[in-house]
């Protein structure tokens, strides 16, 4: 009885089948979920779940939810009777139908033909950032024989022109899961593979600012996902840090100096070629950044961090580092009353999205209205106030990204009239000092002539000069 039962509903699905059954698209060890028909009341109606003829579960108008033993490890149903086939296995591939029945009386049936669908990479993972990566997504062939369409969804769930192979240029937002999306009839299957693409993390796309006074930060990181184990499976040899000098900064050239190289030996450590007393973190930690707390004037530039592979590939990311600086003409030591020149900047104008900040000493007269800091500040006559340290501030929205200070020293001007009195008060003490002088030389002289008749009184005169 029961394989009469069997036979009718194997052949009730192939003549389904003539007729066209539903095709859906199972990869190995994926899930599928299967639909019961439409017209399904599952208040009053009877579902059973076939596979390959087999029952293998039920729904009752009750709602009890039956799963064949034999069958309940895989297979599960949710509500609205939706079965559910997981770590789908080649057992499963073939005929699934679904009855619905009313006091033993068929309702509807929906028939599945459940394809296989592989999918493979034709590439040896992981993959180097640049190296070629096909994948191709193969789903059998319906009994109808019609072709069903194909295409690939990226990691990020972008939609790929290729159709069933897929060949692009392996980039770091290609690495994870990737998407076969098999359709026929408006109903979509999917398969999935996962790709690693080995690579650094992206640069950031807007230069490091730096100054004498902001630190310095160069990044270069591996991403979370990647290992050194796999680095080195890939065939790593190397790896290095370049610098590249601003052009005009350094009068000698602008060749490219080596800072540091990997050494591969464990353990896997950085080595210093040119001392520009930057410092790395350690290279286990994935992080590759370089550093140093204050910025110099020689720093700008472009700097290069890469990772060499046999066959001459390479993983590289170049940073370009801007210093801020201010100038002052002419100079940082004035005389009051003179007049100044501020400049503030990276030696090109700045891109639109940024602006500056000034701070003058608080005891400056200077007043700048918040929405213009210019990069020039012209001061017609500097006074004592506008002595002491000047802030210009790189700023992004309100965000600081880094600022750079002057010291600026004001000396009291000495002024004509100023000279004038000096001078005459001088030449009046030296007019009071010649008098003295002579006053006291005219005494001298005076005293001596008066001594000098008193002496002619003491020695009497001769008694003969006398008038008699
Ligand atoms: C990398 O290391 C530097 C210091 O060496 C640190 O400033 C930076 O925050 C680190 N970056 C990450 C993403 O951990
Ligand atoms: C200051 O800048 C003005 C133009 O903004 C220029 O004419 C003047 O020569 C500059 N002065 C000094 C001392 O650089
Ligand atoms: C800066 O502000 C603009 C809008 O004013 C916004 O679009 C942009 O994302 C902001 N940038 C940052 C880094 O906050």
């Amino acid at each position: 009885m029961k394989n009469i039962s069997e036979f009718i509903l194997i052949l009730m699905a192939v003549i389904t089948l003539t007729r066209g059954a539903e095709e859906i698209y199972a990869q190995e060890g994926g899930n599928i979920t299967l639909r019961p028909p439409a017209s399904a009341d599952l208040q009053s109606h009877y579902v059973y779940w076939y596979v390959n003829g087999k029952e293998c579960a039920l729904c009752n108008p009750l709602g009890r939810r039956e799963v064949t033993e034999g069958f309940t490890n895989r297979l599960f149903l949710s509500d609205g009777c939706l079965l559910t086939i997981t770590n789908f296995s080649k057992e499963y591939y073939g005929i699934a139908s679904c009855e619905v029945k009313l006091l033993r009386v068929t309702q509807a049936t929906v028939v599945y033909e459940v394809l296989k669908v592989t999918v493979n990479m034709n590439s040896l993972s992981p993959l180097l950032h640049g190296e070629t990566l096909s994948l191709v997504c193969d789903p059998q062939t319906p009994q109808s024989g019609k072709k069903p369409h194909i295409h690939w969804l990226s990691p990020q769930g972008e939609k790929m022109k290729n159709q069933g192979q897929l060949t692009v240029r392996a980039e770091a937002q290609y690495n994870g899961t990737w998407t076969c999306v098999v359709s026929s009839d408006g109903k979509e299957s999917t398969a999935k593979i996962s790709v690693m693409v080995l690579d650094l993390s992206p640069a950031p796309s807007s230069p490091q600012y730096t100054s004498e006074s902001s630190p310095l930060n160069i990044p270069c990181l591996i991403p979370e996902h990647i290992s050194w184990e796999q680095m080195k499976a890939k065939g790593i040899q190397g790896g290095h840090w370049t610098f590249i000098p601003k052009p005009g900064t350094t009068p000698t050239s602008a060749d490219p100096q080596r800072l540091f190289y990997l050494s591969l030996e464990d353990p896997i450590s950085w080595k210093e070629v040119e001392a520009k007393k930057l410092t790395l973190a350690d290279p286990k930690t994935k992080n590759l950044s370089l550093t140093r707390n204050k910025g110099s004037n020689k720093d700008g530039g472009d700097y290069v961090c890469t990772l060499e592979f046999k066959n001459s590939a390479n993983l590289s990311r170049t940073v370009h580092v801007e210093v801020l600086q201010i100038t002052a003409s002419p100079g940082t030591e004035l005389i009051s009353g003179q007049r100044l020149n501020l400049t503030c900047g990276v030696g090109h104008p700045l891109p639109s999205n940024l602006h500056l900040k000034w701070s003058p000493p608080k005891q400056s007269p200077l007043s700048l209205t918040p929405d213009r800091h210019p990069p020039h500040l012209t001061i017609p006559e500097v006074g004592r106030g506008d002595g002491g340290k000047w802030r210009c501030e790189l700023r992004q929205n309100s965000t600081s990204l880094c600022s750079a200070d002057i010291t600026l020293k004001i000396e009291p001007r000495v002024s004509v009239w100023m000279l004038v009195i000096i001078i005459s008060v001088a030449v009046i003490v030296i007019l009071l000092l010649i008098l003295v002088f002579i006053l006291c030389r005219r005494r001298q002289r005076k005293t001596r002539h008066l001594r000098h008749r008193l002496c002619q009184c003491k020695n009497p005169k001769p008694k003969g000069f006398y008038r008699t």
